[in-house]
């Protein structure tokens, strides 16, 4: 297929802009009349499924790590999530009852197809999650369910990672369904919430010029700290991801609550430290982190909601506010500025956003 760069100056940027478009229609096609999840091919009955495993590498492991939160949470269901390569050759035991998902954007990465062929005999059911529905993994599934991203070009996974997101939320509603650990309203509820995405993460673009202004200051940096609690650390792990596949600043993420456990001898005012923290149930807890990074000088870029602002105080480095989204799906919207930060760095850099030193976009070989 022959995309182009539809007038902007990267296939990223526009990756990333065509989010509230794409996701929208890729939610349609997991909707079933009165607003109940269905899942295109056939049906998984989650009630029947005692555990999950979960495997991919790079972003779409971040996929599957934020999306053990939600089945956890939402359905009860155990979910252990692996990366890939290490996963195929520890010779997990796969206990019976055991559903396995693989979560792949070009379906054709060397390390998740063999941990599928793994599982193949031993795990009740193979389910993967992919962008590309003719792709190995897709082939050698029970069940393949399509992303419905488009083509992403930008080798740092924007798009793709949103829309796994999008369709790994409306299993773990699924689950929940079947499983009955959610009220029918509550379902509709959640899917009422992701309906409305789009049209926030819309309103969310306007961000842009606050992320670049911030972005200008993180690219004079030799490391940066991301830290996130709950659902915003596997967040975390892929804002660190992202920025220093591009910009090649050396980033790590760390869950704030291990911060006394190490990362915090780093700290000084040379590091940015990015908190990526809407005001959520963990937020108090995410502050005292914060103020233990400012009593040491250390710089903090919040990334937040109104009211997490008010909260945090004036003595925060950099507020980037965003708007008030209900917890389970802040995921789906705070990549976007982990997405945009990560860009505008490169940008001022001027390093090959599409094409990074040294990675590929698919990666077909071990
Ligand atoms: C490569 C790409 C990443 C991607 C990873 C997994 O490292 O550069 O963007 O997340 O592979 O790829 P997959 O196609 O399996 O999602």
């Amino acid at each position: 297929t022959q995309v182009d760069k539809g007038g902007y100056k990267h296939f990223m940027a526009k990756e990333i802009f065509e989010q509230p478009s794409v996701l929208s229609n890729a939610l349609g096609h997991y909707l079933g009349e009165d607003d109940t999840v269905v899942l295109p091919g056939d049906n998984v009955d989650f009630s029947k499924v005692d555990r999950l495993t979960m495997v991919a590498c790079g972003t779409a492991y971040y996929a599957c790590f934020t999306a053990k939160y939600w089945f956890e949470k939402l359905a009860r269901l155990p979910v252990e999530v692996d990366i890939a390569s290490e996963f195929r050759y520890r010779e997990p035991p796969i206990v019976k009852g055991t559903t396995a998902l693989f979560v792949s954007q070009s379906g054709e990465t060397a390390d998740t197809l063999a941990a599928l062929r793994y599982c193949k005999d031993k795990a009740d059911r193979i389910v993967s999650v992919v962008n590309v529905p003719e792709s190995s993994i897709a082939r050698e599934s029970d069940l393949a369910l399509p992303i419905h991203a488009g083509v992403e070009v930008g080798v740092a996974s924007t798009k793709a990672f949103t829309c796994q997101l999008n369709v790994l939320l409306m299993l773990a509603l699924k689950a929940a369904q079947d499983r009955g650990t959610m009220t029918p309203d509550a379902i509709r509820d959640a899917i009422g919430q992701l309906r409305a995405l789009p049209g926030i993460l819309n309103a969310a673009m306007d961000r842009d010029r606050t992320l670049a202004a911030a972005a200008l200051k993180l690219s004079e940096s030799r490391d940066v700290l991301f830290l996130g609690r709950g659902l915003m650390y596997p967040l975390a792990l892929e804002g660190a991801l992202k920025l220093k596949e591009i910009s090649y600043i050396h980033a790590e993420a760390y869950a704030s609550g291990e911060l006394k456990h190490g990362p915090i001898a780093l700290i000084d005012k040379t590091v940015p430290v990015v908190v990526m923290a809407p005001k959520d149930s963990l937020f108090d807890k995410t502050v005292s982190n914060m103020q233990e990074v400012m009593a040491r000088g250390g710089k903090v870029l919040l990334i937040t909601d109104a009211a997490g602002a008010e909260i945090a105080g004036p003595d925060v480095w950099q507020t980037v506010i965003m708007p008030k989204v209900p917890e389970i799906i802040s995921p789906l919207l705070y990549a976007l500025p982990a997405q945009l930060l990560a860009y505008h760095t490169a940008a001022a850099k001027g390093t090959d956003v599409d094409q990074p030193r040294n990675l590929a976009k698919s990666v077909t070989v071990e």
